[in-house]
């Protein structure tokens, strides 16, 4: 089985989020099931190198403004397609925001570029390389099966990957000539949204099939507190939408052979955290005898993240005798909100600001727990990473959070099952609650390690997932023989 992947970021090369993470380890596990994958991205300067390595497949004279050549390498056993495409791409900075935190200008060519370039492989494929099946993911890749249909329609099928509904690439509708579609579509059935050209929306509606990265977050997209929009439209489809967990690549993050750590350690070694705790405790300035467990946030400072609410829960975190280690970047009262914080109680918050592979691994390897409150999580990575870490996640009970985690309630504690904590109202008091009950369950020692040692054995790894895919993408591709 071929399959193009279309994506905007795919870590180790590029990354602001779990997208990334994905895109960087579900070829790996789909290409150890026998297909064979290639990842379509952008030619950001991050892949300079790689771009300059490999091998032009095919050239545009004029892709929306300027010359483009795609690119074919292949790194970290990932085969890339890169669309070099410096009028596009080639600029410093986020890969999506301008130097002013505001969206690229001409974001609509940028990713209706990518979008455009995967029609073509589709179609064409490169060299005696044709997919039999495209995935492209969120809103970036949304306009691939637009390209298609306009084109003909005869390509391979197209699933739809959601990673987060919240972002859906909307551009008003006198730029549709820009990007080479014509008139015919910008119809309801098609691109329009609501007056203007939805990149997320003509992907849902003319691709084959959708997929997002959990169950619940599945069934959540269906209702109007979390569809923002297109519900109504996910609804009519229902039938063709799936819920595939994202799993994380545990070669990666394997606290066995972490090397970014100061110590490694298994769920037989659990008191070798001892050192990664202290490292954590002399970067984020904490003091050295706290009674309560050591929690960590690594996050996006967004809205979804609801970390809001735990700024205004500190008093509580404080009073519990626990402490708070924050690594994350994003919006600014958020991020002035938890420096303040951490000059307010100097010894029990800490604040790091900025974005930091290495320190996350960091947290995740000497914290006690994981705090993620989000008010929408499609699945949320950092707790499957504090899973396999043995710190413990204390999660909103939404989307992925709700799908990874088992809470510590009477009969899961009873049933020896217990994962973690989870808190069903997502408010200031919910946090606070569960702030409480996690540093009361921390009070005793002996079942504490016994829920991390069961968390550290949770499955995380793609497996499942990765046979879920494979099932899906094969019985679309058959499907679409008939
Ligand atoms: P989202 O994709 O919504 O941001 P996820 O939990 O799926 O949320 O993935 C976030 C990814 O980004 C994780 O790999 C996490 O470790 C990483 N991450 C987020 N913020 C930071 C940061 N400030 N420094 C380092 N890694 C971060
Ligand atoms: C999005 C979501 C996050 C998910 C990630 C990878 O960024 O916000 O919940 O884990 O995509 O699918």
């Amino acid at each position: 089985m071929k399959i193009l992947f279309v994506a905007s970021e795919c870590a180790p090369f590029v990354k602001t989020g779990g997208l990334a993470d994905v895109i960087g380890a579900v070829p790996k596990s789909l290409g150890a099931r026998g297909a064979s994958v290639r990842v379509m991205l952008p030619g950001y300067p991050a892949l300079a190198s790689q771009i300059a390595d490999g091998t032009v497949v095919s050239t545009y004279d004029d892709l929306f403004g300027g010359a483009a050549r795609l690119v074919a390498a292949t790194d970290h056993g990932i085969d890339l397609l890169i669309l070099d495409a410096p009028h596009l791409f080639d600029r410093a900075g986020n890969i999506y925001l301008d130097e002013t935190g505001s969206d690229w200008a001409d974001n609509h060519l940028r990713f209706g570029a990518l979008s455009r370039v995967g029609a073509d492989v589709a179609m064409n494929g490169i060299g005696d390389w044709t997919p039999d099946l495209v995935n492209a993911h969120d809103w970036q890749a949304g306009l691939v099966p637009a390209y298609i249909k306009q084109a003909g329609g005869n390509g391979p099928p197209v699933v739809m990957t959601i990673h987060n509904i919240a972002f859906q690439g909307l551009f008003d509708s006198y730029l549709l000539g820009d990007l080479g579609l014509s008139a015919d579509m910008f119809t309801p059935e098609a691109l329009e949204y609501y007056g203007r050209i939805g990149f997320l929306k003509g992907g849902l509606a003319l691709c084959d099939k959708i997929t997002t990265v959990s169950p619940t977050y599945a069934r959540e997209l269906m209702t109007a507190d979390y569809g923002m929009g297109l519900e109504g439209l996910l609804r009519a489809r229902q039938t063709d939408v799936s819920g595939i967990l994202n799993g994380i690549d545990i070669d990666v993050w394997n606290p066995e052979t972490d090397d970014t750590l100061p110590q490694t350690y298994t769920a037989r070694s659990l008191k070798r955290k001892t050192k990664n705790r202290d490292e954590i405790r002399a970067r984020f300035g904490l003091s050295e005898n706290a009674t309560g467990p050591l929690f960590c946030v690594i996050s996006r400072l967004t809205e979804q993240k609801g970390l809001d609410l735990l700024l205004e829960a500190l008093p509580t975190l404080v009073g519990q005798g626990a402490q708070l280690a924050l690594l994350g970047s994003g919006n600014a009262d958020l991020e002035d909100g938890f420096v303040a914080a951490a000059k307010q109680y100097k010894g029990a918050v800490g604040t790091i600001i900025g974005y930091d592979e290495s320190l996350s691994h960091l947290l995740q390897g000497g914290s006690d727990a994981i705090l993620i409150s989000s008010r929408f999580e499609p699945c949320g990575l950092t707790q499957l990473y504090g899973l396999r870490y043995g710190t413990l996640p204390v999660v909103a009970n939404t989307g992925g959070l709700a799908d990874t985690v088992i809470d510590a309630n009477e009969a899961a504690i009873l049933a020896d099952c217990a994962t973690g904590v989870q808190f069903t109202s997502v408010t200031t008091q919910g946090v606070e609650q569960a702030i409480i009950r996690t540093c009361d369950l921390f009070k005793d020692q002996k079942n504490w390690a016994k829920m991390v040692r069961r968390a550290m054995g949770h499955p995380v790894d793609w497996d499942r997932s990765a046979e879920a895919y494979l099932m899906l993408f094969t019985s679309v591709i058959e499907d679409n023989k008939r």
